[in-house]
């Protein structure tokens, strides 16, 4: 089985960026854990980070012939903007799980909107990169299920 994690725009700067709110991680650093995570449950991780929107809806697509069978997706700010990339997720039609490391609810309002939630299979905020390990377990596990 496969997973596949993407990470919108500004995530590639995670340890630098406000790390009052993102934390002292870095991308590398979670991409690094669910590896030995994925390792653990036997499934193969794809890990995508793009800053442009349509290179996230290019690969949602690819993920239609490459055998993904989970996503999940921290779409940072085009969370709050991007009808297109919430329409690749519905195009491919593969499970998803919408990841925030802050609570996006605490936060600006214009945040508090999500183009992704009610497609979501699940949805976590605020936990931090915590966030990703949960998320993955639950989508390993419910691969395990199927
Ligand atoms: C974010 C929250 C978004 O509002 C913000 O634009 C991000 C990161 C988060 O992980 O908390 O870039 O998705």
């Amino acid at each position: 089985a496969s997973i596949l994690v993407i990470n919108g725009p500004n995530l590639n700067m995670l340890g630098r960026r406000e790390p009052e709110i993102y934390g002292h991680e870095t991308l590398e650093d979670i991409i690094s854990g669910l590896i030995d995570l994925a390792d653990e449950y036997n499934i193969r991780l794809f890990d995508f980070q793009s800053n442009a929107e349509h290179e996230i809806v290019e690969r949602i697509h690819k993920a239609m012939d490459d055998d993904t069978d989970y996503i999940i997706i921290n779409p940072a700010a085009f969370t709050h903007t991007s009808v297109a990339i919430r329409d690749a997720l519905a195009t491919v039609d593969i499970p998803f799980i919408e990841v925030h490391l802050s609570n996006i609810h605490k936060r600006e309002s214009f945040r508090h909107h999500s183009y992704f939630s009610d497609l979501a299979e699940g949805v976590i905020a605020g936990l931090g990169t915590k966030g990703y390990r949960l998320a993955f377990e639950a989508a390993a596990e419910k691969l395990e299920e199927s």
